[in-house]
């Protein structure tokens, strides 16, 4: 397939890097007037139109149209049962995070939900959120279980995400996050709770190979330090990749002990000092900053530009989840990050892209224009310019998805 006359082919790398750091973020190599040729699923060459090949392919004209790499969404529990508004009225009633999850709400409400949903059904549900995004641009996600909360139901969880990756054009990477809540049985008892992932769930998660990683949300209130250093020493032992939810709801040690563990990334990062920027400073851990849920939440954005500034490497994800961020839209991400986190459109577009693509694993065959990368793109409708994408905040403006080198 060959796109041709494209008004400009954004994120083309001629000597591709696996992430981008600090000052690096914000050039974005483009080329105006562009080609771009797709073979057996991968991309095969671009570059100007002059020097488009003449063959007797399939076309498409994007005349007005930039193409863009598709967004990698590098953190999302977007398989859940049944949405919360209930809770999303408690909040504009001016209800915090901590006092929803104190009224049986929060990570526990879509526990109970989700053990009273059978697998169909949570596939089902879970299917219709994939099919939404892929919509909207993404065509890499990462997708974390963790409202099960009991082998039984986090391995539902695992095995609809395992149907996901067959059945749908998204290149998927999965995340067992038992340590996502300490679940009712265990109240008061969290250490056996630790124990019970440690030695009752991830032996079987890996015999079926359901995880590519173990997250652990490391907070006052969910799993400590202590708990999440047991859980990720176990998970590598497993040979699971590891991942740290650190710093949402105030400062925890996580980032500190997902880079100690050398985690791929460390997630939300809302309290985030000098001593976390230090710490994560030359390290092979992305920072991935979730706007949507400060949005949600009505919080204070992370600081992406004092982390930036510092060096650090960004990547920007969803979030997306029924509690604190019930959406999927990555260009809505961009737009966040720009006006909220004052990042330019460049750095959100890369924090989006390449730098997610790094978060879920998968930077060596997505993320960017590169010749032998996965033909995973999109075209827009037609638009003025490359800042018009965050600026325009909710017009619709993907218009062709190509996954794997074929229209969805
Ligand atoms: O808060 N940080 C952990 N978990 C997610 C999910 C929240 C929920 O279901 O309420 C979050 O961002």
């Amino acid at each position: 397939m060959l796109i041709r006359n494209i008004k400009k082919l954004v994120a083309v790398e001629t000597h591709p890097q696996t992430k981008l750091s600090g000052a690096d973020m914000a050039t974005l190599s483009c080329i105006d007037d562009a080609f771009l040729l797709i073979k057996d699923g991968q991309i095969a060459d671009f570059g100007k139109m002059k020097n488009a090949p003449y063959d007797n392919l399939p076309t498409i004209d994007a005349t007005g149209r930039m193409v863009f790499p598709s967004f990698c969404d590098a953190h999302t529990h977007l398989v859940y049962a049944e949405s919360r508004e209930i809770e999303y009225m408690d909040k504009i009633r001016g209800l915090s995070y901590e006092e929803i999850a104190r009224r049986g709400g929060g990570i526990l409400n879509s526990v109970k939900r989700l053990h009273d949903t059978d697998e169909e059904e949570l596939y089902r549900q879970a299917s219709a959120r994939a099919k939404e995004i892929i919509t909207l641009g993404t065509g890499a996600v990462e997708i974390k279980s963790g409202y099960g909360l009991c082998l039984e139901d986090e391995l539902k969880i695992l095995r609809v995400i395992r149907r996901l990756k067959e059945n749908t054009p998204l290149t998927i990477r999965a995340t067992f996050l038992g340590a996502h809540a300490v679940p009712e049985k265990y109240t008061g008892r969290r250490t056996d709770y630790v124990d019970s992932i440690i030695n009752e769930m991830l032996p079987p998660i890996a015999a079926e190979e359901l995880s590519d990683y173990v997250d652990v949300f490391c907070e006052h209130g969910f799993f400590t330090v202590e708990d999440t250093e047991r859980i990720l020493m176990a998970a590598l032992k497993y040979g699971f990749g590891v991942k740290v939810h650190a710093n949402q709801l105030a400062r925890s040690g996580g980032i500190q002990t997902g880079v100690k563990y050398g985690a791929i990334s460390v997630d939300h990062l809302d309290f985030t000092g000098d001593e976390e920027i230090a710490c994560l400073r030359n390290t092979d851990t992305m920072p991935v900053l979730l706007p949507g849920s400060n949005f949600f939440l009505s919080v204070p954005y992370p600081p992406a530009r004092a982390m930036i500034d510092a060096g650090l490497p960004v990547a920007l994800a969803s979030n997306y989840n029924p509690g604190s961020s019930p959406s999927g839209d990555m260009r809505f991400i961009l737009s966040l990050a720009c006006i909220q986190m004052r990042m330019t459109p460049e750095e959100a577009i890369h924090a989006a892209t390449l730098n997610g693509a790094y978060a879920a694993g998968l930077s060596d065959t997505h993320g960017s224009i590169a010749r032998g990368k996965i033909a995973n793109i999109f075209i827009t409708k037609p638009i003025p310019t490359l800042e018009f994408i965050p600026y325009a905040f909710t017009a619709p403006l993907v218009d062709t998805v190509i996954l794997n080198g074929k229209i969805v």
